[in-house]
């Protein structure tokens, strides 16, 4: 059985379990050789020498690319937003960060190229000046940062009888994604063909054309299979072109696979953030006021901006309210989007606040959501293009047995363990953007569904197959799914979950144009036993077109083909939002509900049960979608209790470069979480009725966490992660953490 809203195991599953699925490093091609980054191993200042004589001597070396015969790159004439960051490397001997690119070594394996580079003797001079990795000094943001307000705040703050005004901090988080980034290059004369772990297809084409001055038609970027990205390969960062610029120099194709210590300083991270969250209520709880600044750190030469407190003044009804947000510069590289970038780090401190509130006024958590649901954007009072976030608190607390919750904080216990209870409230954009598709039928009957959009992980070949069964009428055996490619229909960045919510579309609109187009020739046809019937009135299903009032009277599309002499049939469609849902705050809702187990003595936490419900649309394929969800929350217990990059300033970089020291939460940590999706149509945002869940799961998860530990042990750890340290440390708030983080290397 098939259907759009049917669970449908992964259409690329075997591929992927089996080993035939090929990622960009798994690529064949003849004669290939291998490139291997050199990375600057001081922060800033300059190379003074670069003695490449012992390397190249190597067996197998075939060349050494540094700054001195690296060909210039083309300077873009407006900034591209694809460019992961701005500083190009290779240009020059002065170095802006622990990590630059100064070289790729390239040799016939991988083996003799990681050999060379440790040979490559490269002498600095360290500029003689401080350095700085924390928020040490504020900067306003250049561009883009204004203070968004609503009503009074200021007035209504002093008016209100009960205030919550706390700090929050996020560490530096880094991706993890299991594939590391690769890119395969190959020339042919002036085409260039790159096999690269990438989000956005598009966006690596248009950014490597314009810094090698080439049309981007010149360009093929391939990527059919993405190992995880969690946003590390949204935009894209230097070793992509530093590849195609080796395999140019060296006149063959060059594999060039980032290393997990690199991946740590060539690709970006979640910056820090520290956040201040002030609310005003009545004695009841009711919002009055509601500030949220956040201040996030950037690199020297680019302002990228984590918009942590973006994304919060929309959650709860309150008539006054200002959020806004400051950049301070740092010297690390430019960092970048990571799982639900503002989202995640925004609504773990919005939704402690809240809790904090709950407290202060001795209400349940939940019903101080309820109190204060919003009914419209109360930052811009325009209706929801559909919410059910009341049917999430409700089947999630049921399913949760949120009313067995005692209120008081260190009141439940199992043995010598101390349980908590938290909950959360999740939001997410309803992102979508412009994207195409094409739909082909072929005469045997099957199908193929064509766009260059990307699968990393979320279920977009299993999502679009569904999608164009549903509207041939065909079963999801007979649609084959191809994308990964940029010479396909273009799509947007598989970013901000907007996969399924601009893709599907045009799937979907590139496979009703199909079946029009089948429906004109038949009831034209006289042959045909829908000859002379309306078209309005014909469908397709079980690979024929019927007539809706006599279902049995069917014209198979084989026959139809056949008849025509028409081999196959192809529609391409090109769909874009809906310039009307403009008016409506596009969000997907949800409800985290988590419980822990803390033990006093040592402060390990333990989640030991959860559930999220959430609504966000349409679900295409439930069974994905869930995983999707799923594997968001996994993030947030990472989040809460254990990912943190530390810097070192007597090094200037982070410290944690393997997965042994940067800790990913892993099965142990992860607790069965029962997933409940809300049935839901969205139908302002998309004509499928979706929102998307790819970043929707993680939204709120670390607060609800970090709610329950305070249930547990009524210590509130405002600086993530909550390690055992903050735990048994006399005063668990976070001056100390704080402190860490400010301190400047002298
Ligand atoms: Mo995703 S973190 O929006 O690429």
């Amino acid at each position: 059985m098939s259907g759009i809203g049917i669970p449908q195991p992964r259409v690329d599953g075997p591929l992927k379990v089996g080993g035939g699925a090929t990622y960009a490093a798994d690529v064949k091609i003849p004669n290939l050789a291998f490139g291997v980054l050199l990375c600057s191993t001081i922060v800033k200042g300059r190379i003074a020498t670069i003695d490449t004589s012992l390397a190249s001597a190597q067996p197998g070396v075939l060349d050494i690319i540094t700054y001195q015969n690296c060909p210039p790159f083309q300077k873009p004439s407006k900034p591209i937003s694809s460019q992961g960051q701005s500083l190009v490397p290779l240009q020059g001997a002065d170095i802006s960060y622990y990590g630059e690119h100064v070289g790729v070594v390239v040799a016939e394996s991988f083996e003799a190229a990681c050999a060379a580079a440790d040979l490559v003797k490269i002498d600095y001079s360290p500029a003689n000046v401080p350095s700085q990795f924390a928020m040490a000094k504020f900067a306003k943001a250049a561009g883009g940062a204004r203070d968004t307000t609503w009503g009074d705040f200021a007035g209504a703050l002093a008016k209100a009888p009960v205030k919550v005004d706390q700090q929050y901090t996020t560490p530096y988080l880094h991706h993890n994604p299991i594939e590391l980034p690769a890119t395969t290059a190959s020339w042919d004369g002036d085409i260039l063909t790159l096999h690269d772990s990438t989000q956005w297809l598009a966006g690596v084409r248009t950014l490597v054309a314009a810094l090698l001055g080439m049309p981007p038609v010149n360009i093929q970027v391939l990527s059919p299979f993405v190992g995880g990205s969690f946003g590390a390969k949204r935009v894209t960062w230097p070793h992509v072109y530093l590849a195609a610029v080796a395999a140019r120099l060296v006149r063959r194709p060059v594999r060039l696979v980032v290393t997990r210590a690199q991946m740590y300083t060539t690709l970006g991270y979640r910056p820090q953030t520290v956040q201040k969250i002030t609310l005003g209520a009545q004695r009841d709880g009711t919002l009055q006021a509601f500030r949220h600044i956040a201040a996030t750190t950037t690199s020297e030469f680019d302002n990228f901006i984590e918009p942590a407190s973006a994304k919060t003044g929309m959650m709860y009804a309150c008539p006054n309210g200002t959020f806004s947000r400051t950049l301070a510069k740092v010297d690390l590289g430019t960092p970048t989007t990571m799982r639900a970038p503002g989202e995640s780090p925004g609504f773990f401190a919005l939704e402690c606040a809240m809790d904090e509130l709950a407290y202060a006024v001795t209400v349940d958590p939940l019903k101080l959501r309820l109190l204060n649901y919003a009914d419209v954007d109360p930052t811009t009072n325009s209706p929801w293009s559909s919410k059910s976030l009341k049917e999430c608190y409700a089947k999630g607390a049921a399913q949760f047995d949120w009313s067995k919750r005692k209120a008081s904080p260190g009141s439940m216990r199992d043995g010598p363990l101390l349980i908590g209870m938290g909950m959360a409230s999740a939001a997410y954009p309803a992102n979508r953007s412009p994207a195409a598709a094409s739909v082909t039928l072929f005469a045997d009957g099957h199908a193929v569904v064509q766009s260059a959009t990307h699968e990393m992980g979320g279920g977009t070949y299993t999502a679009m197959a569904v999608i164009a069964a549903d509207e041939l009428g065909l079963d999801i055996g007979q649609v084959q799914v191809q994308l990964g490619d940029s010479n396909l229909a273009a799509a947007s960045v598989s970013g901000g979950s907007r996969t399924v919510n601009s893709v599907g579309p045009a799937v979907e609109a590139a496979a009703i144009q199909v079946i029009d187009k089948l429906v004109t020739l038949a009831i034209a046809d006289p042959e045909s036993p829908l000859y002379q019937a309306e078209a309005s009135q014909v469908f397709a299903a079980g690979g024929s077109l019927r007539l809706k009032n006599k279902p049995s009277s069917a014209d198979p599309i084989q026959k139809i083909l056949a008849r025509h002499n028409l081999p196959s049939m192809q529609m391409t469609a090109s769909t874009a939002p809906n310039a009307a849902a403009s008016k409506y705050s596009q969000y997907a809702f949800g409800a985290h509900f988590a419980e822990v187990r803390v033990d006093p003595k040592f402060g390990e936490v333990r989640v030991s049960r959860y559930v999220g419900a959430f609504a966000a649309g349409q679900m295409i394929n439930p069974l994905t979608a869930r995983s999707q969800l799923v594997g968001g929350i996994v993030g947030g217990i990472g989040m809460a209790l254990l990912e943190e990059s530390v810097v070192d300033p007597n090094i200037g970089t982070f410290i944690s470069r393997n997965l042994a020291d940067y800790r990913l939460p892993v099965h142990a940590d992860v607790p069965a979480i029962e997933i409940i999706l809300v049935p839901e149509q969205d139908t302002v945002t998309s004509p499928l009725g979706t929102k998307g869940v790819g970043e929707l799961g993680i939204v709120g998860a670390a607060a609800a966490i970090a709610n329950a530990v305070f249930h547990a042990t009524g210590k509130r750890i405002r600086d993530l992660p909550i390690t055992p340290e903050k735990l048994l440390s006399l005063d668990a708030s976070h001056p100390r953490a704080i402190q860490r983080r400010q301190h400047v290397r002298k």
